[in-house]
């Protein structure tokens, strides 16, 4: 006997737990059914962002971040550390903790709200009168019918043809977030943002890393002065970034890779490397859905088609986050899921993907929201631009933590605030209120003219507002 839902979400990532959540709250009947299982053999719900992706990195970028501070911050501070160390395996155990204390916070909000959960693998078996059937497989086995499915089955690293991901040796990035000691020499193939992070992490921990990109430029996404300082500054801190590369061969030994590249000269090198992270974009993730026994059309990259309401073209299937088009980010994730819970309860819901912040937790953080200056130049935008370092402000000097600067582009004409680009301390947190600008159809000047406390860091962000004005007061 089947159990039936109003709503059944498949995947319980940031996608597919938050669409539970809301729908949950919306008074519909919710099951959520997820697969990722944790070593011990509990549910582990939060998909990849919980197990493998923005906590566990962010652990690890924290612990590392403790670990530079310590040997070179110190120091200036006035204090001595003697006899200091690492040890790879607690780093690795408290990241693991940190992931467990999530996925159980998921578990909780789960049963708080009345959301029938369902270990497993599912898949669609067909429609009936009464909706879809979904089948459960795994530790949890069931058939449920749900008058509505929200698909949030996520996505999986992309392998270079030719190399696949041993985790071992050609790592992916669950393989990057658990090397048990701290590798020589690392290589890293992809600039982009798991490169980074994750690159950033063991070069703290002392291998000596060698990131390898393809694209001539480097973080072509993001403002070219932010891409500019960030490579001056990845530089200095000793992370080897090479652009314009074509990985020839990779060729993985016994205990080391081997791999060639021709450099952006077009001359061949050759380097080998204890371990290669592979870091060069993800693909949506359908595998197990039977997405045919429903007709739910996949687009030719086997990204799960949908209009701009995350509807698919079958009537009552929706598909949010990483399975469909746009960013890949676990925040861009969740607003689609609480957007398509509230369609289904009749509201009128938008996501606005120009409002969507992207944020790179190295060090210095990088953040951005909305246009850059090369986006407006190219849409014939007439923009106005405002910069200010954080070399000019107290907290930053306080800190110890003056690279980098924040830049507010608006429109020449009205002044409304177009983007916000940062480099810089807390930068992950100060582009909230470059968010909050946009949404709120804020001037430059609206920023300028708010109180910001002192000293703190956000008092970068109303200065470069101010020099969008041309009327800094502290530079
Ligand atoms: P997922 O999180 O992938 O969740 C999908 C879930 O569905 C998984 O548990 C999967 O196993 C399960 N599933 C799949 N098929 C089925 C099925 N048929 N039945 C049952 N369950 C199924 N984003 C950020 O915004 N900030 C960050 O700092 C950040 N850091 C990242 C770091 C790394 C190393 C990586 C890899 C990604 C990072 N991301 C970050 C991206 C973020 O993790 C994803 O955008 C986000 O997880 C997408 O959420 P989702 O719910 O769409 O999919
Ligand atoms: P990415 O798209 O950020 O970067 C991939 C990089 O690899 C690009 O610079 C690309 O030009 C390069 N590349 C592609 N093919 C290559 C090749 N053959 N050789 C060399 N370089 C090649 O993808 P990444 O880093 O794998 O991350 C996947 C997704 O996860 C990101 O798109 C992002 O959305 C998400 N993520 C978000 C984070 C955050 O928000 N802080 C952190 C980590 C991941």
């Amino acid at each position: 006997m089947a159990d039936t839902f109003d709503v059944i979400v498949i995947g319980g990532g940031p996608g597919g737990y938050t669409a539970a959540i809301r729908a949950a709250q919306l008074g519909f009947k919710v099951a959520c059914i997820d697969d990722w299982t944790r070593a011990d053999g509990k549910p582990a719900p939060g998909g990849t962002c919980t197990n493998v992706g923005c906590i566990p990195s962010k652990a690890l970028l924290q612990s590392s971040e403790h670990y530079e501070h310590a040997g070179h911050a110190f120091a200036d501070h006035g204090i001595t550390v003697k006899g200091l160390g690492v040890d790879v395996a607690t780093m690795l155990a408290r990241k693991d903790k940190v992931v467990a204390q999530n996925n159980d916070g998921i578990l909780f909000l789960f049963r708080k709200n009345k959301i029938a959960f369902f270990n497993g693998t599912g898949s669609f078996a067909g429609k009936g009168d009464a909706g879809f059937t979904v089948n459960v497989a795994g530790k949890d086995n069931a058939e449920l019918v749900g008058k509505y499915v929200i698909v949030a089955t996520g996505s999986k690293p992309r392998a270079l043809p030719g190399a696949p991901f041993d985790n071992k040796l050609v790592l992916d990035n669950a393989g990057a977030l658990a090397i048990p000691e701290v590798p020589g020499k690392l290589g890293v193939v992809g600039a982009g943002v798991i490169g980074l992070e994750m690159g950033s992490v063991w070069r703290r921990l002392g291998s000596e890393v060698t990131v390898l990109e393809a694209l001539p430029a480097f973080l072509g996404a993001a403002d070219e002065a932010v891409a500019k300082e960030a490579q001056k500054q990845f530089t200095r801190q000793g992370l080897g970034i090479q652009t314009g590369v074509k990985i020839t061969a990779v060729k993985p030994g016994k205990n080391n890779v081997a791999v060639e590249w021709t450099d952006s000269a077009g001359a061949a090198q050759k380097a080998t490397f204890d371990r290669l992270i592979v870091s060069i974009g993800r693909v949506p993730y359908t595998d197990g859905l039977n997405a045919a026994a429903v007709g739910l059309p996949l687009d030719e990259r086997g990204f799960v088609t949908v209009d701009a309401h995350c509807a698919t073209s079958v009537p009552g299937v929706y598909a949010i986050g990483d399975v469909v088009r746009g960013p890949m980010l676990a925040h861009k994730a969740e607003e689609e899921a609480v957007a398509v819970a509230e369609a289904l309860a009749g509201q009128k819901p938008h996501v606005d993907f120009n409002t969507i912040p992207w944020v790179i937790y190295t060090s210095p953080e990088i953040a951005w929201v909305g246009a850059t200056e090369r986006q407006l130049k190219e849409q014939g935008v007439a923009y106005k631009a405002g910069q200010f370092p954080f070399t000019a402000n107290g907290r930053a000097r306080a800190m110890g933590e003056t690279a980098g600067f924040v830049k507010i582009v608006a429109d020449a004409k009205t002044d409304r605030v177009l983007g916000m680009h940062a480099i810089g301390p807390m930068a992950s947190e100060l582009i909230a209120e470059g968010v909050m600008a946009m949404e709120f159809g804020a001037s430059s000047e609206d920023i300028a003219r708010i109180c910001h406390a002192h000293p703190t860091l956000s008092e970068v962000t109303k200065e470069a507002a101010l020099a969008v004005l041309g009327r800094t007061l502290n530079l």
